[in-house]
């Protein structure tokens, strides 16, 4: 077994697996970061760059720290470059078959002593961990977006998840400054099994005609004091993800309080996917 994460591994350059490359990079790791799709990966990396960029005319940080931190940062888009990592990060898109075969992949690829994490925000990490030959080294770190702003990793136990393993997931995440909470398998996990159906019963209530979206977004922000109301939210995570989130919940927990709004599935059958498809409950 690995005795310091030094390497980390990130497979993804998309909205989550940047900013994780991002904060590992400027938390003293050395990042691989890996993407199939070559633009992807080149918009990921210049995104980075502009976030540091960013932070050092804000005056967050210093050039240096910023030159330290782009340094520590190769991107690929071949996947056996992450043969030396200690910890690998999968941040790809929220697809059972996808990360499946990934998990195959890196298994094969990676040393054995490696640790292999998962960004999922719901799919079991204890059946990912199982098409593995090492499901003793496979975990959850769940990061929220924008992973450099948001304090926390929900850290997930599979069934086989080693308590060496676990621990030391932890002392990335810390050494990352993030707050890490231990958090069981279950559908949703912790995090999402609260904030989902809040986000679903915001919608049903806009679709239900309780109130108009700003009205409800407002009286959420306003009157419960979160920086962004529930619907506006929903269209930053990707509406799309919200209901693939609902669906584990719903499927994974059997209880019908967790079916998704009517609308929810409609505006995603539309393409309404939030910001990232430019319109959502509001367009952008
Ligand atoms: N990357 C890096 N930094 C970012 C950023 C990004 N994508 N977006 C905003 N920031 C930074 C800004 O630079 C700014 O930093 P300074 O204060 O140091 O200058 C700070 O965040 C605040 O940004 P803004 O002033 O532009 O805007 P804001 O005050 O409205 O905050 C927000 C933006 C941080 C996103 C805030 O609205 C917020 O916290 N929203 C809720 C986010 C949330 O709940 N995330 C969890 C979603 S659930 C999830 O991720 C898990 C899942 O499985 C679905």
């Amino acid at each position: 077994m690995t005795k310091i994460i030094q390497k980390i591994g990130i497979v993804g350059a998309g909205q989550m697996g940047r900013g994780i490359a991002q904060v590992a990079a400027m938390s003293g790791f050395s990042v691989t970061l890996f993407d199939v799709n070559a633009e992807g990966l080149d918009f990921g990396v210049e995104f980075i760059q502009k976030q540091l960029d960013r932070g050092v005319e804000k005056e967050k940080w210093n050039s240096a720290i910023a030159e330290k931190a782009l340094a520590a940062l190769s991107p690929t888009t071949d996947i056996t470059q992450l043969n030396d990592c200690d910890l690998l990060i999968e941040a790809a898109t929220e697809n059972k078959a996808i990360k499946f075969d990934i998990f195959k992949q890196l298994d094969e690829i990676a040393k054995p002593e490696a640790i292999l994490a998962t960004n999922t925000s719901s799919i079991s990490i204890t059946e990912i961990a199982a098409v593995t030959q090492r499901p003793e080294k496979v975990a959850g770190m769940h990061f929220m977006n924008p992973v450099p702003v948001m304090k926390l990793v929900e850290g997930i136990r599979g069934l086989e998840t080693s308590d060496e393993v676990f621990d030391k997931v932890e002392a990335v995440a810390v050494q990352m400054d993030k707050i890490f909470i231990k958090v069981n398998d279950v559908a949703g996990f912790a995090i999402n099994r609260i904030l989902m159906p809040m986000i679903n019963e915001a919608i049903y209530a806009h679709y239900e005609g309780v109130a108009s979206i700003e009205d409800i977004d407002t009286g959420m922000k306003l009157g419960t004091n979160q920086p962004m109301g529930p619907l506006e939210l929903a269209d930053f995570i990707g509406l799309d993800t919200c209901l693939a989130i609902m669906n584990v919940l719903h499927e994974g927990l059997g209880d019908s309080k967790y079916r998704p709004c009517p609308l929810l599935k409609k505006y995603v059958l539309a393409g309404r996917y939030g910001r990232k498809s430019g319109r959502g409950f509001y367009e952008y």
